[in-house]
């Protein structure tokens, strides 16, 4: 079958690269896709995903019987609705299903229904009221846009009194649009962080490997959040019986308060957690794969992904099997130097093909495009050099060699990815 892939970030040129090792798979088009899933053999193709109409049709007139939308904004915006009522197979679940990640205060509100351990937090659309409350606070504060906000609609302020700038520039300059409009002030939590993603069906719940992303853009977690600037799987943290207690007290909790609340919820379902003294405790959900936490996923991925989602959409988990690797994954991203601030495009990128010469490794691609025959960067997250290797020490240090293949000017990484298993930091 044919499968259409919606995004072009490195999330989705790994589920395209292991869509395209499925046997059931013949082309598969992406939508806006990126160099990297053409090279690989995908075919890049322009549709504007805020026409539903236009994905539908472009999916029909191609005998795409599948469409997986790989990000936040077409999955709260209603697209998987429009593909499923069009009589399409989706991955990724409705605008309802999205909401999960697009109205944090509708997540807390359904969590603290539910009691799934998370942060204490109370809703504000009053600015007045919003700076009241943390001035009285005794302790630090996470301040979070309600909306989405590209990932950086969150602000950690160990002391409250921070926290009136940040408020002030979220419900008054706006500075993140109507996604500010509604604030939530969040207890301050302290622990390591780690993510545990799983397929629902609606029906069923199958965890995925954990993982551990890497927000802040400085080594030992320093400085301004990112998307995310590199992964690593498995989690130390996390052995089964905590896996366990994870899908017993969050994942299925959820995902019956979902169901009781609007029906279905098909895709994958994204839990942040924080492990603190307490237990883990849930940071955010979210409705789609994390990026970067895909790619080192899909590296240990041995099963067919292309039949894991089909399963999925035809709410059918419970008769698939699902396994990984038992070889670590390690991916480090390589970003455009001023990253999250502001950055240089257009900068020429060489050595991918050595980086991807070495065993074991993968180079995915983020914000690529190639300008006159040249590959150049595009993006503020550039690449996922991503890596397998017998323990998370050698999977580290393959994807290290193979960051060193790789040149531009300006390119930036961190040096201490997966340092977190080793106990270095
Ligand atoms: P989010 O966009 O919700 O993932 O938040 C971004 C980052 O902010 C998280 O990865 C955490 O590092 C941090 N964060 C969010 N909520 C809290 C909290 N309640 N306490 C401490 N840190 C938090
Ligand atoms: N890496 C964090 C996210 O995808 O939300």
């Amino acid at each position: 079958m044919n499968v259409l892939l919606i995004g072009s970030g490195g999330r989705e040129h790994a589920l395209a690269w292991k869509l395209m090792q499925s046997d059931d798979c013949d082309t598969l088009y992406a939508s806006p896709g990126n160099p990297g899933i053409e090279a690989d053999g995908g075919q890049c193709v322009s549709i504007d995903v805020t026409d539903h109409d236009a994905v539908v049709t472009f999916a029909k007139t191609n005998n795409c019987e599948l469409v997986v939308i790989g990000p936040e904004d077409p999955l709260a915006d209603g697209l998987g609705d429009a593909v499923g009522e069009a009589g399409l197979l989706c991955f990724g679940p409705g605008a309802k299903g999205a909401r999960i990640e697009s109205d944090k205060a509708y997540a807390k509100e359904l969590m603290q229904h539910v009691s799934i351990p998370t942060a204490e937090a109370r809703i504000f659309t009053d600015l007045e009221a919003a700076k009241t409350y943390v001035l009285s606070r005794d302790h630090g504060v996470a301040v979070k846009a309600a909306g989405l906000a590209k990932g950086k609609g969150v602000t950690v302020c160990p002391e409250p009194y921070q926290a009136v700038k940040v408020l002030e520039d979220m419900m008054n300059a706006r500075i993140f649009g109507e996604a500010g409009e509604t604030v939530l002030v969040e207890q301050m939590l302290t622990g390591q962080e780690a993510t545990v993603l799983a397929l629902v069906d609606g029906r069923n719940i199958y965890p995925m490997e954990p993982l551990q992303d890497h927000k802040p853009i400085g080594e030992g977690d320093t400085g301004a959040n990112t998307g995310g600037m590199g992964a690593y799987s498995p989690v130390p943290i996390i052995d089964g019986q905590m896996m366990s207690h994870i899908e017993e007290e969050i994942l299925v909790p959820i995902v019956d308060a979902m169901r009781r609340d609007f029906g279905r919820y098909e895709g994958v379902l994204y839990a942040g957690l924080m492990f603190t003294p307490a237990g883990p405790k849930v940071i955010e959900f979210n409705c789609r794969f994390g990026d970067p936490e895909c790619q080192p996923l899909m590296m240990r991925l041995k099963s067919d992904l292309l039949k894991l989602m089909l399963a999925t959409a035809e709410h059918n988990l419970d008769d698939v099997e699902m396994e990984f690797d038992a070889r670590p994954a390690v991916c480090v991203v390589m970003s455009s130097g001023g990253y999250p601030g502001p950055y240089e495009k257009g900068k020429e990128i060489t050595g991918i093909e050595s980086a991807d010469a070495i065993e074991g490794v993968k180079v995915f691609h983020a914000g690529t495009a190639m300008k006159n025959g040249k590959l150049v960067t595009n993006g503020g997250r550039v690449l996922g050099v991503t890596a397998l290797g017998e323990s998370i020490a050698d999977a580290q240090e393959r994807a290290y060699g193979a960051v060193t293949e790789v040149q531009w000017d300006g390119a930036y990484w961190r040096n201490d990815i997966a340092d977190k298993a080793l106990g270095e930091s």
